[in-house]
């Protein structure tokens, strides 16, 4: 029989990863307003309000709730959690807080982004402390099922929420800011959106298979007195570079302060 997960919270990245997910296991999705995820039931994921039923028809449970209502839910279902593993989605929920609560289930800490929609993810976890050996296979295919996968350690997961899982967002404002350019030199919009987001995902490809740096292969672009290095004066002049450095300082930071006053909330 297929392996079931019960994914508690089935909103933009819980619906995201329930249908990634529902090609290889079992899937039962929560929601309050269940009646927005009736297209999942339509793919055949089994659909409910309950979270409590959904915890007792799992072994394994997927927490995809804002992370003070993750914290909360696991407190009010820890009795149920018992023996069980839970992957937490939350950005910001820290292992030791979840431990508190349901200190005998088995605790994965994990970041993904919306690209696990269509397999496209870059998924970061940490394991709890002695998290058995016996019960990890599952969770990594699990977790491959969004994309790709790498184990960090979790003093790192502020950074790499403000990296990765928020990464989306600065990528697709770099492809509609390069599709507008686009249209202010004379290209048809279709054309224009085309040629950035296929170059967004060449380039990545680029950096990914030859495992070269960025800077080695950006020079294969940039020729002299040539075309590309106009372009790149000026990306230079308007502080593109440090302009994502302060951003992603800045998401770490509110990751940081959220976990605080999660903390806070919950003593
Ligand atoms: N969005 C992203 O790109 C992204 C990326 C990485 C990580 N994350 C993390 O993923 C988590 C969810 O983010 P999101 O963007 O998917 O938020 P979201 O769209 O608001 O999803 C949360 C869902 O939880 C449901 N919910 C709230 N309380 C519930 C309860 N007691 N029982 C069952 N369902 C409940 C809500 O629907 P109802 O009101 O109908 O219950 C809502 O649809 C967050 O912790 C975030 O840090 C998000």
């Amino acid at each position: 029989m297929e392996k079931s997960i019960s994914i508690i919270g089935a909103g933009t990245i819980g619906s995201a990863v329930a249908i990634a997910l529902n090609k290889k296991f079992q899937v039962i999705a929560t929601r309050r307003n269940k009646e927005k995820i009736k297209d999942l039931e339509s793919i055949g994921i089994k659909i409910t309000s309950n979270n409590i039923e959904a915890v007792n028809s799992s072994d394994i449970i997927l927490f995809s709730l804002k992370p003070i209502d993750t914290a909360e839910e696991i407190k009010r279902m820890s009795k149920e959690l018992e023996g069980k593993i839970i992957i937490s989605l939350a950005a910001a929920l820290p292992i030791q807080v979840i431990k508190k609560f349901s200190p005998k289930s088995f605790v994965v800490r994990a970041m993904t982004n919306i690209a696990a929609r269509v397999g496209g993810g870059f998924t970061v976890y940490s394991f709890q402390k002695d998290f058995p050996q016996d019960k990890k296979k599952i969770v990594l295919e699990i977790l491959s099922s969004f994309g790709e996968i790498e184990e960090v350690e979790e003093k790192y997961m502020d950074a790499l929420t403000a990296v990765s899982g928020s990464g989306p967002a600065y990528i697709l404002t770099i492809i509609e800011a390069m599709m507008y350019a686009g249209l202010k030199v004379g290209l048809p919009r279709d054309l224009a959106l085309k040629a950035s987001y296929e170059t967004v995902l060449g380039s990545a490809k680029l950096v990914s298979e030859s495992g070269d740096h960025p800077s080695i292969l950006k020079e294969l672009v940039i020729t002299p007195s040539g075309v590309t290095i106009d372009a790149i004066y000026e990306l230079e002049d308007s502080g593109i570079r440090t302009a994502f450095m302060r951003a992603i300082e800045s998401a770490t930071n509110k990751s940081k302060l959220i976990t605080e006053s999660i903390i806070e909330k919950l003593k």
